[in-house]
């Protein structure tokens, strides 16, 4: 099983149409896929379904369907990651794992948490790795062959932990200048990423639980096609 992620901090670049049109993609070629939507705009999830599904998966009050029902115990202490709520799609060879915007509230514990793994503390590491956790549930119980992982447009500790769950990281970029200097921000940050995660797995050799193998490699750049204006190329 692979998971690829799909991660630039620049807006707007393609992320979410590739992971979805991939997803179908790969399907056609017979391979069962998780669609992950980590991103808490939930773009991905809203390509998926329609509004009427939408609204049952996002009740006011109650359980939801989605990656926060499915981390929110460990987040409010009241247990661990559990069985992830999927969608299926194509014969059951697409599964997808919804996102949610109340995956917002979960930024603050994560920066808290990211630290204080250096000190190997146990339930640090359980919040750190939250999303590896169930995206693996999510990929296990479908049998996966694959898991595209959507994530939001930053540099927060949300998209930092999503990565971890990631072998590897494929770059969407538009051909503009905007794309370009927001490179000289990515680059650097995706290495001190890599760097950090070693570091946490060094000190999480007593750690109970399975700890991510994923190397967060960078499969390259897939470029989206130029913005036309009055029929003709922007000067970018
Ligand atoms: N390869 C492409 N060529 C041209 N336009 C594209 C391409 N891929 C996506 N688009 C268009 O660009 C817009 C943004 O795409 P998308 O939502 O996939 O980007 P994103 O990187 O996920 O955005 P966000 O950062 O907000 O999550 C959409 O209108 C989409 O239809
Ligand atoms: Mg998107």
């Amino acid at each position: 099983m692979k998971t690829i992620a799909f991660f630039n901090n620049k807006g707007g670049v393609g992320k979410t149409s590739l992971a979805y049109h991939l997803t179908w993609m790969f399907a056609e070629r017979g391979l069962r896929v998780v669609a992950a939507d980590l991103d808490p705009q939930a773009n991905l999830t809203s390509m998926f379904l329609d509004e009427d599904r939408l609204e049952t998966l996002w009740p006011d009050i109650g359980l939801r369907s989605t990656i926060l029902g499915s981390i929110e115990p460990l987040f409010d202490g009241t247990g661990d990651v559990g069985t992830p709520r999927v969608e299926r799609f194509y014969d059951n060879r697409i599964c997808l794992f919804p996102g949610d915007l109340g995956m917002s509230k979960f930024e603050d514990d994560l920066s808290q948490s990211w630290p204080r793994c250096l000190e190997g503390h146990q339930r640090s590491f359980r919040v750190t790795t939250a999303f590896f956790r169930s995206v693996t549930i999510a990929a296990s119980e479908h049998d996966a062959d694959l898991a595209l992982i959507d994530v939001g447009p930053n540099l927060g500790a949300i998209n930092r932990a999503a990565l971890l769950a990631a072998d590897h990281v494929v770059i969407p970029i538009g051909p503009d200048l905007f794309s370009l200097q927001g490179l000289r921000n990515l680059d650097p940050t995706l290495r001190q990423w890599r760097l950090d995660r070693q570091h946490r797995l060094e000190a999480g050799k007593g750690i109970s639980f399975p700890l991510p193998k994923g190397e967060m490699l960078p499969a390259g750049y897939v470029m989206m096609r130029h913005s036309i204006r009055l029929d003709r190329p922007v000067k970018a």
